[in-house]
């Protein structure tokens, strides 16, 4: 497993120097093609098919960046990527985990309005007696905001980080809920027991799992027969979205790698503005 890393999932450096590499980009193309098409890259001036010719390549940046990888059930070893752990999954190098030091980001208050958490916790549809596991639960961002809708069920707060439980114990005494549970995982299981959960939830989490197929063999057996797994991942597909590649997911990579462990895909909803939720099923 690769380090766990200090810092957020945000491409850090601020609108300046993200145009200033969209200014190196295309200073690049132009070289590259011999173009004469003005000086620079600047938010809000550009026209409007320069910015499509911006997001086009950027796109493909991002398309190359998992398509040399192989596509192999097994894990391989790669140098791993300025956000990577260096193991490869199904084609996708595996991002390094979120350290307990970067916590403050999860619970930032811009987060309510830049990604909507309500619209998603509402697409859960809960039943008041749900069994909920939230794995890579962090702080409890969603577990905190889940705990009151399952008054006669609770919610398993999952992650690796004891120091991100223990941030999580705090404010569940301070806001005095009660029917979340703490549960220490390891990297390659979730320590919940067989056939217990109704949901399992993983918001901007799979992706950083150092061994997703045995994390998600465990997630398997921990559900009831016809339990949901949902997964919030950042839209990979859109170059708009300012969040480190590797921390990123694309529809069909979440539904290629959940297949691997029989899950069967039951929608993907794309209303919320930065993530794809993605339901599944296990066979009742
Ligand atoms: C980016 S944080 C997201 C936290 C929370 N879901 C949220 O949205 O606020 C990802 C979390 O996943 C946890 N994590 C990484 N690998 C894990 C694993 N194999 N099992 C459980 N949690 C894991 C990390 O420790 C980290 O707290």
């Amino acid at each position: 497993m690769g380090g766990i890393a200090w810092g957020t999932h945000f491409v850090m450096t601020g609108a300046d120097s993200y145009f200033r590499k969209l200014n190196n980009v295309w200073a690049a193309i132009r070289e590259a093609f011999g173009l004469r098409l003005g000086t620079s890259i600047r938010p809000g001036i550009a026209p409007l098919w320069r910015g499509l010719a911006l997001v086009a390549v950027l796109w493909g940046l991002t398309a190359c960046g998992t398509a040399t990888l192989q596509a192999s059930t097994e894990y391989q070893t790669v140098t791993p990527s300025a956000d990577g752990i260096g193991r490869v999954y199904l084609g996708r190098e595996i991002a390094q985990t979120m350290g307990h030091q970067g916590a403050g980001w999860l619970d930032r208050p811009s987060r309510a309005l830049q990604e909507r958490p309500q619209i998603a916790i509402a697409a859960l549809d809960l039943s008041p007696t749900d069994i909920v596991a939230d794995i890579g639960a962090g702080t409890g961002y969603f577990a905190r905001r889940i705990a009151p809708l399952v008054p006669q069920g609770k919610v398993l707060a999952v992650d690796i980080q004891p120091e991100m439980l223990a941030m999580l114990q705090a404010e569940l005494e301070a806001k005095g809920i009660e029917n979340v549970e703490l549960v220490l995982g390891q990297p390659d299981r979730p320590n919940l027991p067989p056939g217990s959960i109704d949901l399992a939830l993983m918001v901007d989490a799979y992706h950083e799992f150092a061994n997703p197929r045995e994390v998600m063999e465990g997630v398997v057996a921990a559900l009831k027969p016809g339990g949901r797994v949902v997964l919030a991942e950042y839209k990979a597909e859109n170059p708009l979205v300012m969040i480190k590649r590797l921390h990123k997911m694309s529809v069909a990579q979440v539904r290629r790698e959940m297949a691997q462990v029989g899950l069967d895909w039951v929608k993907t909803d794309d209303s919320l503005p930065e993530q794809h939720l993605l339901f599944f099923q296990k066979s009742a």
